[in-house]
């Protein structure tokens, strides 16, 4: 009796287990694209929109909501990054586009 418990309770925590790390796994996936889209921000538009006050600054937090507009002056009018030397590799940008096409 106390033993077909004992069994039940880990089987039911082995299936919690098993839920909780398939969750993490996704959210680990997740955290990596935007993480890696962050990266190229941090590197190749922080450091020119930093030094200017009424420029965005792009963070893990304001990301999301600024995507259409990132989306806009990378891709499209290609604006940004400024400057001939700015440019980003071809990584870089496929790193932006995976967090920016993940988020449609
Ligand atoms: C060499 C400096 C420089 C770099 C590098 C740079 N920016 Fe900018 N960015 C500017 C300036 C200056 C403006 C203001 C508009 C203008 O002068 O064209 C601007 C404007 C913008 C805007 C329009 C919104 C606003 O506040 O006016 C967006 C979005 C933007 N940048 C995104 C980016 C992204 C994304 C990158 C990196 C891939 C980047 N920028 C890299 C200087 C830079």
């Amino acid at each position: 009796m106390v033993l077909g418990f004992i069994l039940l309770l880990a089987s039911l925590l082995d299936k919690n287990d098993a839920q909780d790390l398939k969750k993490n796994t996704t959210q680990t996936e997740q955290t990596s694209t935007k993480q890696k889209a962050f990266i190229v921000l941090r590197n190749n538009c922080n450091t020119c929109h930093a030094t200017k006050r009424q420029l965005q600054l792009f963070t893990l937090y304001n990301m999301d909501s600024l995507r259409l507009e990132i989306n806009t002056q990378v891709f499209i009018t290609r604006k940004m990054p400024k400057g001939k030397r700015n440019q980003l590799s071809e990584q870089e940008e496929m790193n932006l586009k995976n967090w920016l096409n993940g988020l449609n």
